[in-house]
């Protein structure tokens, strides 16, 4: 596996262009399989989790083209509604295929998905949905079969505003005979962007971004054109490196609502942030603030995407924080990889207690799931001395080559590839 190798203690400097948004490429590409015909994408980020999903869409006969961050897709000759157990098991987003498929072929085998190991990561909020509106569900081992007529609109109140099934129930009701209402819908950004690329296709949707979406169901659909939105976890990732360094970034292509609580944690921190448009300036020149209290919740309130990054400034902070994470239960794997680099965390259940300490220390440390990578990233940039990260593979989940976007900021990091391993590293 490559490993990343980092020369920490330089803060970053420079301007940089902020890739697609991973998490709504995915659910936009599940989405391309309701029509028939030629869909372009554009601001696709280069991404393993792309990869996957593309290699899953030519498994279902679909052709598909990744040129530059354009994708290509023909849907046409798509012929199959059979999701193989081993692309599945690569990464959880195969679960945005099932109600598309459903509702092209009436019919979908998958099985239980695989992806980050952040936490149990139920679907039986999307399998809910889907039966309400009018699917049967034969589960079988891990393997999933549902079937169907044409799906029925319905009513469907969500118990949690899950991001996944809300976009999975959206994309099956487009296509359903009459109104489908989803309540307590998850309003993440990335919700949005797949009502205005269904929109943009004929499918009839309003209220994205609310906890109240409805689906007016259409006979068909139209191919279309579509731009991704910009990443905000990346975006947050990149603004959290510049404010642990004590550096002055400027990144560009952004959307800073989507970051509006990240903007106010940094600033409690002590951290300098300017917005112009779709342009945020971000410097630190001083330690940072420690904060008593952040808890990670459903948008807008702070992402648990960005939990591990926002870790690392507070384990550099003056002062004792307190980070608590009510989404995922597995996701403090970083805090023991951290404290290697002299970090001073103690969890308790979903809360960890972050006494701030004057400087990290660069060590050998494994990145355990992607944004769990990132930290540990930001922790040997920010660190004295050299830091290793290996298993660099969870990164490039939802990444476009860190290395590269980084050293584009001055960044000393370095990426070994497993091959070369052996000779480095012996
Ligand atoms: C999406 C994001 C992921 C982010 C997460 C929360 C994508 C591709 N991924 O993941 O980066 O961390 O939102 O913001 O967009 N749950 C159930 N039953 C279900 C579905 C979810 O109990 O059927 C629970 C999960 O176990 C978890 C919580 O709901 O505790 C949130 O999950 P969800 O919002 O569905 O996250 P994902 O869509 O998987």
């Amino acid at each position: 596996m490559d490993k990343l190798v980092i020369e920490g203690g330089k803060p970053l400097s420079g301007t940089i262009v902020i890739q697609g948004a991973k998490n709504a490429a995915l659910p936009i590409l599940a989405a391309s399989m309701l029509v028939e015909g030629k869909v372009m994408l554009d601001h696709v980020p280069r991404l393993l989790d792309i990869d996957v999903m593309l290699n899953i869409l030519r498994e279902l006969g679909c052709e598909a083209v990744h040129e530059g961050q354009t994708v290509t897709l023909d849907t046409s000759t798509a012929n199959s509604s059979h999701i193989p157990e081993a692309l599945m098991r690569q990464m959880r987003s195969s679960i945005f295929l099932m109600g598309p498929l459903l509702a092209r072929f009436g019919k979908v085998t998958v099985y239980q998905p695989g992806g980050c190991a952040i936490g149990e990561r139920k679907i039986d909020l999307h399998l809910q949905g889907l039966t309400a509106l009018g699917a049967t569900v034969e589960e079988e081992g891990s393997r999933i079969v549902c079937c169907a007529g044409r799906l029925k609109g319905t009513e469907i109140h969500l118990d949690f505003p899950s991001v996944g099934a809300t976009e999975n129930i959206m994309m099956a009701a487009v296509l359903a005979e009459g109104m489908t209402t989803i309540t307590n819908a998850a309003r993440e950004p990335e919700i949005q962007d797949l009502q205005h690329f269904l929109n943009r296709m004929g499918a009839k949707i309003i209220g994205a971004g609310t906890d109240t979406i409805t689906v007016e169901g259409v006979n068909r659909l139209e191919p279309c054109r579509y731009q991704v939105i910009p990443d905000r976890i990346v975006t947050g990732t990149v603004m959290v490196a510049a404010a642990a360094t004590r550096g002055q970034v400027t990144l560009q292509h952004t959307n800073p609502v989507h970051l509006t609580s990240l903007i106010h944690v940094l600033r409690r921190a002590g951290v300098q942030i300017a917005v112009d448009g779709d342009i945020i300036k971000i410097g630190s020149s001083s330690r940072p603030k420690a904060i008593d209290r952040v808890v990670t919740s459903p948008y807008p309130a702070f992402p648990t995407d960005l939990q591990s990054q926002v870790m690392v400034l507070l384990a550099l902070a003056d002062g004792v924080s307190v980070m608590k994470e009510t989404i995922f239960e597995g996701r403090f794997k970083h805090v023991d990889e951290l404290c290697r680099m002299g970090a001073d965390i103690r969890v308790d259940l979903n809360s960890a207690f972050i006494r701030g300490v004057s400087r990290l220390y660069g060590a050998t440390v494994e990145a355990t799931d992607l944004r769990a990578g990132a930290a540990l990233v930001i922790a040997g940039l920010a660190a004295q001395g050299k830091t290793v990260v290996e298993q660099v593979h969870h990164i490039d989940r939802g990444y476009d080559r860190i290395e590269t976007m980084l050293g584009r900021l001055g960044a000393r990091i370095q990426r070994v590839p497993a091959a070369m391993d052996d000779r480095v590293y012996r």
